[in-house]
């Protein structure tokens, strides 16, 4: 078998939410460069439509919650009358505090003082968000016996995180990062595994994919320490997910499902 037909994409239909942010954008133009016509799907409409313009194939962009069923339905029904099927699912939309642009200010990101609502929000985007489309996109694949589902974790969904990377030069706190989020990508993996062993036998295949941190515009001296921290020596770039996405979106990965592909330049393996 020719190898390159092994990653191709061509002719299948892939959803990536999430896809006006920073890794969804990557992944929306890597699926469609590999051949997939791409539904871009966010809350962030104006984004997407900007993205989808651009794409090599026949992509759409639609407006839509991950937490809303009746959204999420909608969108459904309008990517089935467009394309009548759905092959590839990237639950890639997350609340994702970033260091660039944290939730919230010193104290009320203390763990003693953080906030339950806040809590459920993101546990609500996170995990709900990611099984309202694996349940009402995934349910189409199962018809058509096929499908891949990525779901998007990350390295805090394995290890914690060290809250002494957001400090400053001077050694003071600038924030903590939350219990939510590790707490939620914790969750996909293990909602990914229930997902792998529950439809197996329908042929629809459900991986995690768990990036390390992006380089992304955050002050000099965390990048100095991250980097450290990393095995690789360096932050990621943001197109340093593209080829694990083709490899779990395509037949190059057609044994593996229930797996968590860990790309993090080593983060977590000391
Ligand atoms: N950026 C990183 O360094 C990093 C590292 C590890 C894992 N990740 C994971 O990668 C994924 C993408 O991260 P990112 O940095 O690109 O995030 P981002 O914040 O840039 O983008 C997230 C996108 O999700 C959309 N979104 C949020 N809530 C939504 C909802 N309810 N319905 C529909 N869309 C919604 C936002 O509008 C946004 O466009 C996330 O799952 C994140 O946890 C990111």
């Amino acid at each position: 078998m020719e190898i390159n037909r092994l990653f191709s994409l061509e002719g299948k239909v892939a959803i990536v939410t999430g896809a006006a942010g920073l890794i969804g954008e990557q992944i929306a133009q890597t699926l469609a460069y590999s051949g997939a016509n791409v539904v871009l799907l966010d809350i962030e409409l104006e984004k997407c439509i900007e993205i989808a313009f651009d794409l090599p194939t026949e992509s759409i962009a639609i407006q839509a919650d991950i937490c809303s069923e009746e959204s999420l339905i909608n969108a459904k029904n309008e990517i089935l009358e467009k394309f009548g099927r759905i092959d590839i699912l990237i639950n890639n939309a997350a609340i994702n505090e970033k260091v660039e642009n944290p939730i919230d200010v010193l104290e009320s990101t203390k763990f003693e003082n953080f906030p339950s609502e806040m809590f459920q929000q993101i546990l609500n985007v996170n995990i709900i968000g990611t099984f309202n489309c694996c349940k009402i996109f995934g349910s189409v694949m199962i018809n058509n016996c096929s499908g891949s589902i990525i779901n998007i974790a990350s390295t805090y969904g394995i290890t914690a995180p060290d809250q002494s990377l957001y400090k400053d030069k001077d050694g003071n706190q600038l924030f903590y990062k939350s219990p939510a989020y590790p707490t939620s990508k914790g969750a996909v993996i293990a909602f990914t595994k229930y997902l792998a062993a529950y439809w197996g036998h329908n042929g629809v295949r459900v991986n995690t994919l768990s990036p390390g941190g992006v380089e992304n515009g955050q002050n000099e001296y965390f990048i100095e320490k991250y980097s450290e921290r990393t095995p690789l020596k360096r932050m990621a770039d943001k197109s340093d997910y593209n080829g694990a996405i083709v490899f779990l979106a395509s037949d190059a990965s057609s044994y593996m499902t229930g797996a968590n592909l860990v790309v993090d330049g080593g983060w977590t393996t000391w």
